[in-house]
């Protein structure tokens, strides 16, 4: 087994900061030691097969992103990035483990969808993964699987009050998901916005010739966002499940949550770097089709309503649980295209999964959010939340050596042709600059980057069998 010594760098963890080297046998992390500890008498670092100088870096836990969709059929087309291009581009930004969706189309069975994943992922990833199950058809079928499911370790289930015709879940069916949920320990996941008053606001959009991407967040106004979140809140109260509501991007949905949260209800919020940084008037507001490259849904919100702000806020305040990327890629030729008379017709997605860590470390360096928050909620959490912690998440004996080495002198230009190895034919962060830069990964033990250069190969990664996240939360 190939030891490591990470010398000379500050550990940070989610509550504090410390000079302290890092020591790894194999795959996993095996002490914290004092700089420059001795064995018998000589420097550790003689004894040890590799020696990283991680003097004046930050040595934190790799990034933990529980939202991703690799490959994933939507809206007529797949998302761009395969689970080889999108974990190795995962990689290069300091993320180590993803959590994916396994997407149920109607009429299918669960254990089908999951066994598609596993065939897609398997053999594919640079960088450890798991799976949550999205009930796209919730019946008897259905509803049973779950339990094995969480057998299988996927333990959180995503619905859709969005889509109608689609994944769509009315409240009978949702309700008969979370009475699931409660039973088994799982953790519910939601997409909370009300799709059937979207779906009606987004055809007298069209009849009336707004027809361009900025009609897209117009047509996906906070009142439905909120509306959702407290119809899921509720609905989560009366069946006692857990909830943890996806890319929560209107203020008025988090104070939701946080109202929840306030009386001691089990609700978790997430956001993601898109909604704190970008804006319906900036980006889906774009000249001509240009604003299509940010159509997602939940929808950028208005930079003059101050969501972006109050946001950041509920991310120091703790409600928002953890950040993630919802990374769903699509290309601008072929894909975003397919809407260019009629914005309900471009694929909903923004891809970012290479740039969450370096985005939400420029919270830092902005005053934002501190550096224990950054990883407590790019790491620490999502892998608490979603059963993985302590393998994932946390610089400790006994965890998996996932560590990323992030240079607080470094710098990152974001953009094509600079840092951008996800398979789309734009950067949705283009032109954005980061005061700090990821130097070297590792992934249980192996060095997978190093100073810009992919050192791993695609069957690095393995998957995570997730245990029941309710004990932790
Ligand atoms: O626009 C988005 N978010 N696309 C991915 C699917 C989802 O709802 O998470
Ligand atoms: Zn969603
Ligand atoms: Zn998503």
């Amino acid at each position: 087994m190939e030891t490591t010594l990470i010398r000379g760098g500050t550990v940070v963890s989610a509550t504090g900061r410390q000079l302290i080297d890092v020591l790894i046998d194999g795959e996993k992390i095996v002490a914290l030691l004092e700089p420059g500890a001795t064995t018998f008498g000589t420097d550790l670092a003689a004894a040890v097969d590799t020696v990283i100088d991680a003097t004046g870096k930050y040595v934190i836990p790799g990034g933990v992103d529980t939202h991703t969709h690799m490959q994933m059929p939507f809206g007529g087309t797949t998302a761009s990035d395969t689970f080889e291009t999108g974990t190795r581009a995962a990689a290069f930004g300091g993320t180590t483990t993803i959590v994916d969706f396994a997407i149920q189309t109607p009429g299918e069975y669960l254990q089908d969808t999951l066994a598609q994943w596993h065939q897609k992922a398997g053999g594919q990833s640079a960088i450890d993964y798991g799976f949550h199950q999205i009930i796209g058809d919730v019946n008897d079928q259905s509803i049973s699987a779950m339990g094995e499911l969480i057998n299988e370790g996927v333990t959180s289930f995503k619905l859709f009050m969005a889509y109608p015709g689609v994944y769509y879940s009315n409240d009978a069916q949702i309700l008969r998901a979370m009475q699931r949920a409660a039973d088994t320990g799982a953790l519910m996941m939601m997409h909370a916005e009300n799709g059937i008053a979207i779906d009606e606001l987004v055809s007298q959009h069209l009849k009336r010739g707004e027809t361009s991407p900025y009609y897209h967040g117009v047509s996906r106004p906070w009142q439905l966002e909120e509306e959702a979140t407290h119809r899921a809140i509720m609905l989560a109260d009366v069946t006692g499940a857990p909830l943890y509501v996806v890319h929560v991007s209107a203020r008025q949905a988090l104070e939701q949550i946080a109202a929840a949260r306030g009386r001691g209800a089990n609700v978790f919020g997430e956001t993601c770097p898109q909604y704190l940084y970008l804006s319906l008037e900036e980006q889906l507001g774009a000249p001509g089709f240009e604003g299509a490259k940010w159509v997602c849904s939940t929808p950028l919100r208005s930079r003059a309503e101050g969501h972006q702000d109050e946001l950041w806020k509920f991310i120091r305040t703790g409600d928002v649980a953890g950040v993630a990327t919802d990374h769903c890629p699509f290309c601008m030729v072929d894909q975003k295209e397919m809407g260019i008379n009629d914005f309900s017709k471009i694929p909903n997605g923004i891809g970012g999964v290479e740039h969450r860590m370096d985005l939400m470390y420029q919270g830092v360096v902005d005053g934002r959010i501190s550096l224990e928050k950054w990883v407590e909620v790019c790491c620490t959490t999502p892998a608490r939340m979603f059963g993985m912690y302590p393998r994932k998440g946390v610089i400790s004996p006994g965890a998996d050596a996932d560590v990323v080495i992030y240079d607080p002198a470094g710098h990152t230009s974001i953009g094509l042709g600079k840092t951008h190895h996800m398979n789309m034919d734009y950067s949705a962060w283009e032109g954005y600059e980061i005061d700090g830069a990821v130097q070297t990964v590792l992934s249980r033990g192996s060095v997978i980057v190093d100073a810009g250069e992919y050192l791993g190969k695609k069957s690095d990664g393995r998957f995570v069998r997730r245990e029941l996240s309710q004990n932790l939360i």
